[in-house]
């Protein structure tokens, strides 16, 4: 599920929804995961990123999916009622599973449909990109400047 903000014909906003997968050991099952999601950087701070948040995971809920996982800054993602998701024995691929990782995150809609066992999410394999094939896909287009800047959550 993608969604954006327009604003006077411009793109100042973007979300993302796709589906990696949680491995409890014996079975395997589909999770939707939040993100990429990111705002113009002239437009933060303004209340987009939780309209788009808000907006969207309203949908996810409607459509009947149990629960949302995230990867961000849990002091962001708190206020839309996500918790970290060791607290439901939940991990992330390649983090430390004996202790809490409070920026892996779930938000639930439907208790009932959460597993009481341990188990180990993994992205979505689209998240596997390659460097030099982004680099390769960018020479399309017209050259811009890669930048990191101040507000990328994580960086
Ligand atoms: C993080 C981001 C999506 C937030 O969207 P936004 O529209 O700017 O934020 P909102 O207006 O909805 O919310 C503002 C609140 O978020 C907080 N916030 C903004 N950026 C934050 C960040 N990087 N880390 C933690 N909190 C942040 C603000 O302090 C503000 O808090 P307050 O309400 O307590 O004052 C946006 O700043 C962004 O695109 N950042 C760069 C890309 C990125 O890091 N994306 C997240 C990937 S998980």
């Amino acid at each position: 599920m993608d969604y954006v903000i327009e604003c006077d014909g411009r793109i100042i906003g973007h979300i993302n929804y796709s589906v990696g997968s949680i491995d409890y050991g014996d079975e395997k099952t589909d999770a939707v995961v939040l993100g990429p999601l990111a705002i113009h950087k002239n437009c933060q701070n303004q209340g987009f990123g939780s309209k788009l948040i808000e907006y969207t995971l309203n949908i996810a809920e409607k459509k009947g999916i149990p629960f949302v996982v995230v990867i961000g800054d849990e002091n962001y993602y708190h206020r839309f009622g996500f918790i970290s998701a060791s607290n439901y024995n939940l991990y992330l691929d390649g983090t430390d599973t004996s202790e809490e990782c409070p920026f892996f995150m779930m938000k639930i809609f439907d208790e009932s449909k959460v597993e009481n066992k341990r188990g180990i999410f993994f992205n979505p394999h689209v998240f596997d990109v390659d460097e030099n094939n982004v680099d390769e896909f960018d020479k399309k287009f017209e050259y811009r400047e890669k930048l990191v800047l101040e507000g990328q959550l994580g960086v």
